[in-house]
């Protein structure tokens, strides 16, 4: 699963959430994995690579779009952990990472449309669009409901 991720990303991991995904979720209290320098908000609190967001407590309703490389089963079982909050993941649903962090603990799935386009960490919109499709996963009952009313384009599946 690891090398897929960074295959489809070329190998950089400071790929940005369109806004656009994140204004559809409503407000998060926690981005654990954010830019050192970032465009925009993507939660009231952030932790950066300097505070190493794997090794602090996480507090609230949190927004994780990972880090793509070996580590990220880390990001995964601390999401599965903590239970309350929003994960932006390519759908590598055959993935050991899906089969132990997202379909026994996660209660919604939303497969987006198309492919995103993330943001470069200047904000500029780069030419290319994601290498593979990517989906949003809620954990907790509340962030099911608010992932299936988001409006965002794709398939929302209660698991
Ligand atoms: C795919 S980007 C997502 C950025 C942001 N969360 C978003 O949704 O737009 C992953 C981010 O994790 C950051 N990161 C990498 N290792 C980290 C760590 N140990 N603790 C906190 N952030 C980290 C990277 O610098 C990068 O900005």
């Amino acid at each position: 699963m690891n090398t897929s991720f960074e295959r489809v990303m070329g190998g950089k991991s400071e790929w940005l959430t369109p806004p656009g995904i994140i204004g559809a979720l409503g407000e998060f209290d926690l981005d654990p994995c954010a830019p050192v320098v970032r465009p925009f908000d993507t939660a009231r609190h952030h932790f950066t690579v300097v505070e190493d967001g794997l090794l602090r407590p996480w507090f609230g309703r949190v927004w994780c779009n990972p880090p793509y490389g070996r580590e990220i089963g880390g990001w995964l079982k601390r999401m599965a952990g903590h239970g309350n909050g929003v994960l932006l993941v390519f759908a590598r649903t055959e993935t050991e990472n899906f089969f132990r962090y997202v379909w026994p603990v996660a209660l919604g799935i939303m497969f987006l449309r198309g492919r995103l386009t993330f943001l470069n960490v200047d904000g500029s919109v780069p030419v290319n669009h994601a290498g593979a499709p990517s989906c949003l996963v809620a954990y907790g009952r509340e962030n099911a409901e608010v992932l299936k009313n988001s409006g965002l384009r794709g398939k929302f599946l209660y698991i």
